[in-house]
C-alpha cells in the first residue's frame, strides 16, 4: 500500500484510478475556475500563531453540528455521481464517516439512493435536497428521506441553475458512461474501477429513475438539472419545504452577508457559507474570505459552517478560527474514494483529523472549541476592500 501523507496523495491516485471523465467532473471549476482556484489559495494567505511552553496534553477534536456529536467538527458533504467515482461510492463514503464519527451527507444527484445508505449504515445521515419543478417529485424525496431517518435536510440553493464546467461537456459527463471507443479505452486500463462497476447494480441516478415522472433511464446530469431543477425557488418555496420537512433544515450556498441575515431569521438551524467548491458562480470571493462578515452579519442566530476549498485540518482550523461552527469537505474525501474505495475515505478523514490535532498542538490549544482569530495572523486586506 503506498504511503499516505497528504489529500494530496490521494488525489494522484485518484487520477490515475478513475476514468478520466469522472476525475476531471470533481476537479474543475465552472468558466475561469478562478474561484476553484481562489478556494484554496486563500487559506494559504492566512498564517497561524505559533506558540510554545503550552501544556499539549489532552486535546480534544470533539464538537457538535446542529447539535449531533462529532469527533472533529467535519462533514462529508452531498457530492453528486460519487458511486461513479467508484461502484457504490455513496455507501463506501457512507460507512468511512460512520466509523469516523462523522455526518455523511447524499446528494440528491446521487448514484445510491436514501434506501442504499439506510441500508448500508446506521448512523442516520443527512440529506441534500435539489428543489426541482416537479412538487411532487420534491415531496416524495422529503418522505424518504424521513423514512430512511435522515436527521437533517439540506437545502442547496446555489445551483438551480448550472453553471457550465468545460471539461464536462468536451469529455461528454454521463452516468453510466456511454460506449465509445475513447471511453472504453479509458475504462479498460482502469481494470480495478471497470471490475467493480461491473459488479454492481448501482450505476445511475437511483435517487431519480423510478421516483420522478416519466424518467425511466437518466444518463446526462446536465440535460436533468437545466429541465428540471426549479427557477423559481424563492423563500415562500424555500418556507413550504421547512414546513414539509419539519426536521432540522440546513441552508447550503449562502455566500452573501443579507442572504445570511435572512437565512437566520427564517429559522435555518446552520447555514454553510458555500460557492458550491468554485462550480457555480466563477468571480465571486472564495468562501474563507467571506466567512468573517457572514458570521459577523448573523451572530450566535444559527451555525455557521463553511465548505469550499479544505484541503487539510489546517484549514479547517482557520475556518474554526474565524468563527465557522463546523465544517465541510467534498473533493478531500472524494480524492481518498477513487484512490482506494471505503479505506480511502478513512484514510482522508484520518489524514485530515491528525493534521487539525497536530496543528492545534503547535498553536498552544487543547480544544477546538477554544480556537479563535486569536491564533491567526490575518492580512489587513483578507476581507477586500471592495465597493
Ligand atoms: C464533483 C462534485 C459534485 C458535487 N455535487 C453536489 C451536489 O450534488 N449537491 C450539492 O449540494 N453540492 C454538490 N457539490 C458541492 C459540495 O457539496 C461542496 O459544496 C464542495 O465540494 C465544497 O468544496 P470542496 O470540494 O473544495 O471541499 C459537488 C461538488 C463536487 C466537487
Amino acid at each position: 500500500m503506498p504511503v499516505i501523507t497528504c489529500i494530496d496523495d490521494l488525489k494522484r491516485l485518484h487520477k490515475r484510478r478513475t476514468p478520466k471523465m469522472f476525475f476531471d467532473y470533481c476537479e474543475s471549476g465552472s468558466y475561469t475556475e478562478q474561484t476553484f482556484r481562489e478556494n484554496t489559495t486563500d487559506f494559504q494567505k492566512l498564517r497561524l500563531r505559533q506558540k510554545v511552553a503550552v501544556d499539549m496534553l489532552g486535546r480534544r477534536t470533539d464538537s457538535t453540528m446542529i447539535g449531533e456529536a462529532v469527533s472533529m467538527p467535519v462533514a462529508l458533504a452531498p457530492v453528486g455521481m460519487t458511486g461513479m467515482q467508484r461502484a457504490d461510492g455513496e455507501i463506501k463514503a457512507a460507512r468511512a464517516a460512520e466509523k469516523a464519527g462523522l455526518p455523511f451527507t447524499l446528494s440528491t444527484m446521487s448514484i445510491c439512493s436514501i434506501e442504499d445508505i439506510a441500508e448500508h449504515t446506521s448512523r442516520p445521515f443527512w440529506f441534500q435536497l435539489y428543489v426541482m419543478k416537479d412538487e411532487g417529485f420534491v415531496d416524495s424525496a422529503i418522505e424518504r428521506a424521513r423514512k430512511a431517518g435522515c436527521s437533517a435536510l439540506v437545502l442547496t440553493l446555489d445551483l438551480q441553475i448550472l453553471g457550465q464546467r468545460h471539461k464536462d461537456l468536451k469529455n461528454g459527463l454521463s452516468a453510466p458512461p456511454r460506449l465509445t471507443l475513447p471511453n472504453i479505452l479509458d475504462m479498460m486500463i482502469r481494470p480495478q474501477w471497470s471490475l467493480e462497476m461491473l459488479a454492481t447494480k448501482r450505476r445511475t441516478f437511483r435517487n431519480i429513475v423510478g421516483h420522478a415522472k416519466g424518467v425511466g433511464d437518466l444518463s446526462s446530469l446536465m440535460s436533468w438539472t437545466n429541465e428540471q431543477f426549479d427557477p423559481q425557488l424563492d423563500w415562500t418555496k424555500i418556507a413550504r419545504i421547512r414546513d414539509q420537512w419539519g426536521g432540522k433544515l440546513i441552508l447550503k450556498g449562502i455566500l452573501d452577508e443579507e442572504d445570511a441575515q435572512r437565512a437566520a431569521d427564517f429559522g435555518a438551524d446552520a447555514i454553510i457559507v458555500s460557492n458550491h467548491g468554485g462550480r457555480q458562480l466563477d468571480g465571486a470571493l472564495s468562501s474563507i474570505r467571506m466567512l468573517p462578515r457572514i458570521v459577523r452579519a448573523v451572530g450566535d442566530k444559527t451555525e455557521v459552517f463553511l465548505d469550499s476549498g479544505i484541503r487539510s485540518g489546517q484549514d479547517v482550523l482557520k475556518a474554526l478560527a474565524l468563527g465557522a461552527k463546523g465544517t465541510m469537505i467534498g473533493r478531500a474525501y472524494i480524492h481518498g474514494l477513487g484512490a482506494m474505495g471505503e479505506e480511502g475515505v478513512t484514510k482522508a478523514l484520518e489524514v485530515i483529523r491528525k493534521e487539525l490535532d497536530i496543528t492545534m498542538a503547535l498553536c498552544g490549544e487543547k480544544s477546538v472549541q477554544n480556537l479563535g482569530r486569536h491564533n491567526l495572523l490575518i492580512p489587513r486586506d483578507f476581507e477586500g476592500d471592495y465597493l
